[in-house]
């Protein structure tokens, strides 16, 4: 499905800190000033962010103005509802998670097994907002029926009403009169996008799309992905595609042929914080990839991405 409606509401764009609402493992917030790093040398149109889970490109892009319109889409639909939710009634959002949030007193590993119940039952946003936030590692899982099935993390009781309040109507602020949501593929939700435009892409990988705990409720297949970029480049629409990478000596992924009109960067993305727990010293390098010509347009030199 396709919308055209954008929200208004309080919009306020001089923000100093992005805010990020949804805890989401995968989530790009830390990259976000380096993605961008490739693409703010320029105005666009309208920012496309088709895969967007907690949208961190989207909120960083917004705060530095990079487009004039942010669409934001996803395939997951109670995700897409809770995107509307920050951007139609923020308060009532901010004000459903704490209540829940609140509901945690005492047991509240049998609270969060009842949240889950409720919310595979009935796909209420503000239920998934509070499980994103306080399961472990803020990463969902789904099982082969769909139902949202993460455990609970024992440590932590998810991020605090009142900094989740913060986040949403900071989000609410920074997207609202500029954004549409749509839910869907991610084809449909980049199918009317031009040169004008960006699009940021950020798949679940092969490798996490298929088996017993897929992390996301739906895989993508390569070859759709393929046809779809291939398209772009027909199109002449830029884009940035975050897909395979590694760590240490093990590849996440396979890459994608340059045949395809597209160049590889790489981003040095830290150190692995799971392989520092195991005891390793391990850099994660996520690759890049850009239309070819949309890297010879611009200096690259300006930004800590390196081709490959
Ligand atoms: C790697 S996550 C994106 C994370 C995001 N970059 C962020 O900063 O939070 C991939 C997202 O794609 C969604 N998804 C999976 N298959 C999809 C499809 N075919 N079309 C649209 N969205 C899809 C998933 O629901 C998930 O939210």
């Amino acid at each position: 499905m396709k919308t055209n409606a954008i929200y208004s509401g309080n919009c306020a764009r001089g923000v100093k800190v992005v805010p990020h609402p949804i805890p989401y493992q995968g989530s790009k917030r830390q990259l976000a000033p380096r993605i961008l790093g490739l693409v703010e040398h320029r105005r666009f149109r309208r920012l496309y962010e088709p895969f967007s889970g907690s949208a961190a490109i989207t909120l960083a892009a917004a705060r530095l103005n990079v487009a004039d319109e942010y669409v934001l889409g996803d395939s997951l639909k109670p995700l897409i509802d809770v995107w509307n939710a920050i951007l139609a009634a923020p308060e009532n959002l901010a004000n459903d998670y704490a209540e829940i949030w609140s509901g945690q007193v005492g047991d509240s590993i049998g609270h969060y097994n009842r949240v889950r119940d409720d919310f595979n039952a009935t796909g209420n946003p503000a239920k998934l907002l509070y499980l994103l936030a306080r399961c472990v590692k803020n990463s969902p899982r789904f099982n082969q029926d769909g139902m949202f099935n993460q455990s609970p993390d024992r440590r932590r009781r998810g991020k605090a009403p009142s900094r989740m309040r913060r986040d949403i109507l900071g989000a609410s602020a920074l997207l609202c009169g500029r954004t549409l949501v749509r839910l869907g593929d991610f084809t449909t939700t980049m199918a009317d996008a031009t040169p004008a435009d960006i699009v940021y892409l950020d798949p679940p990988y092969e490798g996490v799309t298929t088996g017993h705990n897929r992390r996301y409720y739906q895989g993508l297949e390569r070859r759709r992905l393929v046809s779809a970029l291939e398209s772009l480049v027909r199109r002449g629409v830029p884009f940035v595609l975050s897909y395979d990478g590694r760590c240490g000596g093990r590849a996440y992924g396979q890459p994608l042929s340059e045949n395809l009109g597209i160049a590889r960067l790489e981003l040095n993305a830290g150190r692995s914080t799971q392989a520092t727990l195991n005891g390793r010293s391990e850099q994660t390098i996520e690759s890049l990839y850009v239309p070819k010509w949309f890297l010879r347009s611009r200096d690259t030199r300006t930004t800590l991405v390196s081709a490959a």
